[in-house]
């Protein structure tokens, strides 16, 4: 499914193409605590004896950084009607949009409900997981207790111990032998966007395998990985751009890891951005004969500008992040003489547009992921049990954006049903 001649159709058909009371509001859930739920130790069931799971969600009312505006609320969930699916968390990440969303400064805003009980209008924060189904209402047809399933959309908050959504809104894990609940949990946002933006923005010269190349920066990052990875996969050679580390030993450690990953190069930005830049290009690509016909910015500023110098003739540079918050700046020139095309990509709205192609996307990752091809990235796994603390959980929030992180931040729930 994924070999360079099915790609190669592929890209260019799509190319053209309850009780409710939380800890952040003590007075609140001093009148209305129910008796018949009761905390229990990590590892076991939350359910009171009228069938109501306990549950506990991250959530925020108001806009700012995560550690002041996050706070943990419990609440209980119902046994499920009609299209119904009662969920557990099994593992969701922190990703950098979900923090820019907290501190309001992203386009897409989950709406603030006061449906899980909250006396003010408040949202879920996280925006991708994996979650087990407990049980299901009498109408769902396509799922049943055990299955795994991650969210539809975005914007459904998935910083949470349980939920309570509607069929409509999942996707089932169709085959989850072999697979991790991280693995599962992360797949939706940066491997999907790595993949898309390698299909459906170069038109690949499939007869030229191991002669193209791709540049990126941020290399080191969920979707810099799944790049190397996939591109190695699909027989496309990687230029990848990452920040010098404190000590030459872990800058070089950190090249080796990328490297294993099936990176053809590894430089760091002082590298690219010091005088020999073109020279080292030029020697990578065979003098040239090797074009570098697509560029992943995610950063920005100086490091973006020259990504895009190294591309060749009518290629293209997809932004899709801007770490470093600095402008995308481009000499004219590369737009006049070397016709090339600077794109933007943004997955949650091409989700929503190609609902089964991101399916399908997922289970292409996950097939490569079964079969050892797509590795890991790097976690750092936040245990979320029955007695965790909302600030204790929220600080773990709060170092998302921060760089030279060891792995990503990600939630796993150690509780029972
Ligand atoms: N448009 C979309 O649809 C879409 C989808 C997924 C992700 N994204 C974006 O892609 C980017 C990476 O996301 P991710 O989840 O893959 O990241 P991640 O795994 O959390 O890693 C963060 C990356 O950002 C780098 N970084 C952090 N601060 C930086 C700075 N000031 N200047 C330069 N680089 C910096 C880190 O490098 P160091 O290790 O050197 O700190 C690391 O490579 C983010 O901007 C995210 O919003 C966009």
């Amino acid at each position: 499914m994924l070999s360079r001649s099915s790609l190669r159709a592929a890209t260019q058909g799509t190319r053209n193409a309850a009780l409710t009371r939380s800890a952040a509001f003590p007075a609140i859930k001093a009148q209305c605590a129910n008796p018949s739920i009761s905390a229990l130790p990590s590892g076991r069931r939350h359910v009171s004896m009228y069938g109501y799971t306990q549950a506990k969600a991250l959530m925020y009312s108001k806009y700012g950084e995560p550690k002041d505006v996050l706070s943990l609320h419990k609440h209980s969930i119902s046994a499920p009607h009609g299209s119904q699916v009662n969920l557990r968390l099994l593992a969701a990440p922190m990703n950098p949009a979900d923090i820019n969303q907290i501190q309001g400064v992203y386009p897409s805003k989950p709406a603030f409900q006061t449906n899980l009980g909250t006396p003010i209008p408040s949202a879920v924060g996280g925006n991708e997981g994996a979650f087990e189904v407990l049980s299901t209402g009498a109408n769902v047809k396509s799922l049943t207790k055990g299955d795994w399933v991650i969210m539809k959309k975005t914007n459904q908050g998935t910083w949470r111990t349980h939920a309570q959504l509607d069929e409509s809104q999942l996707i089932r894990i169709e085959d989850k032998t072999n697979l991790t609940p991280i693995q599962i949990g992360t797949v939706s946002v940066n491997p999907v966007t790595a993949y898309r933006m390698i299909r459906d923005y170069c038109a690949w010269d499939w007869m030229r395998a191991g002669e193209e190349w791709l540049i990126q920066n941020g290399a080191n990052s969920g979707v810099g990985r799944a790049a190397i990875q996939l591109s190695r996969e699909w027989g496309i050679k990687t230029l990848n751009v990452i920040r010098q580390r404190p000590t030459a030993e872990e800058t070089d450690a950190l090249k080796a890891e990328l490297k294993a990953l099936g990176a053809t190069v590894v430089i760091t930005e002082e590298e690219m951005l010091g005088g020999n830049f073109r020279d080292m290009v030029h020697q990578f690509t065979r003098q040239g004969k090797e074009p570098i016909r697509l560029a992943l910015n995610c950063v920005g500023g100086k490091n973006a500008t020259a990504l895009a110098k190294t591309l060749a003739p009518d290629s293209r540079m997809v932004t899709y992040g801007a770490m470093s918050k600095q402008p995308v700046a481009l000499p004219s020139g590369l737009l006049i003489f070397k016709n090339l095309s600077f794109d933007g990509f943004w997955v949650s709205r091409w989700g929503d547009k190609n609902p089964q192609l991101k399916e399908n996307t997922i289970k292409d990752v996950l097939e490569l992921t079964r079969s050892g091809k797509f590795r890991d990235i790097p976690v750092e796994n936040v245990a979320w049990g029955w007695e965790s603390e909302g600030p204790a959980l929220a600080e773990s929030v709060q170092g998302t954006l921060g760089g030279y992180r060891s792995g990503k931040g990600v939630f796993t729930f150690t509780g029972g049903d």
